[in-house]
């Protein structure tokens, strides 16, 4: 037996990225993002309501975008629960931003994994924005690299369960992408 849920969608698993964006005093903001993606081999898409960072985003059209990890997870949720607009997130969670060297936005040191990006469209919809970003350089920390790659087996990102709003490690290596069906070619 299967159960109809209607119109519900859950797109699995649903990254949790932070976007960085610095204000008009140099002030870095995070915030969390859950419905996001990545469209080409350097582009990522994110629908986002009216914020601190879409008001960033205007006036600098540059940001970066980190991955939410198991350590950092607590963090990460606060980015999504309060406003830059009130308390400076970053002191108050004990972050430290450091400047990009390619984009005019903040790292944070704390996050293994981060995208310096360009905005290519803010376009408003009903509900707020979709943002297309451009990737002009991507920086890992070397304690997450395995032989020169990324391994995000040491990242260990979270995902977004929004069926049960909670946040999961995304890791275990079950196949080899393109091999495995090969079993059955
Ligand atoms: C798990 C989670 C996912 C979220 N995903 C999004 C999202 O995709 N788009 C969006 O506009 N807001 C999203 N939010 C809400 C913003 O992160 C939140 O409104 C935040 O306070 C905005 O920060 P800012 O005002 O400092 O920019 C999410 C929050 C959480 C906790």
């Amino acid at each position: 037996m299967r159960k109809d849920f209607g119109k519900k969608t859950i797109i699995t698993p649903l990254p949790v990225v932070i976007i960085g964006t610095y204000d008009e005093n140099g002030v870095p903001n995070a915030m969390n993002a859950a419905w996001a993606g990545q469209v080409d081999s350097d582009q990522i898409i994110v629908s986002l309501s009216k914020h601190k960072t879409t008001d960033n985003l205007e006036l600098k059209k540059e940001f970066t975008v980190s991955f939410a990890t198991k350590d950092t997870v607590t963090a990460s949720d606060y980015f999504g629960i309060e406003s830059g607009r009130n308390v400076n997130k970053i002191e108050k969670a004990g972050f430290h931003a450091v400047k990009s060297a390619y984009v005019d936005a903040p790292i944070f040191t704390e996050y293994p994994l981060t995208l310096e990006c360009r905005v290519v469209e803010l376009q408003p919809d009903t509900e707020g924005y979709l943002l297309i970003g451009e990737t002009v350089n991507m920086s890992a920390d070397e304690s997450v690299l395995t032989d020169g790659k990324i391994d995000l087996g040491k990242v260990e990102p979270v995902m977004f369960d929004s069926a049960m709003n909670k946040y999961r490690v995304v890791g275990e290596v079950v196949a080899d992408a393109f091999k495995e069906g090969m079993k059955l070619k």
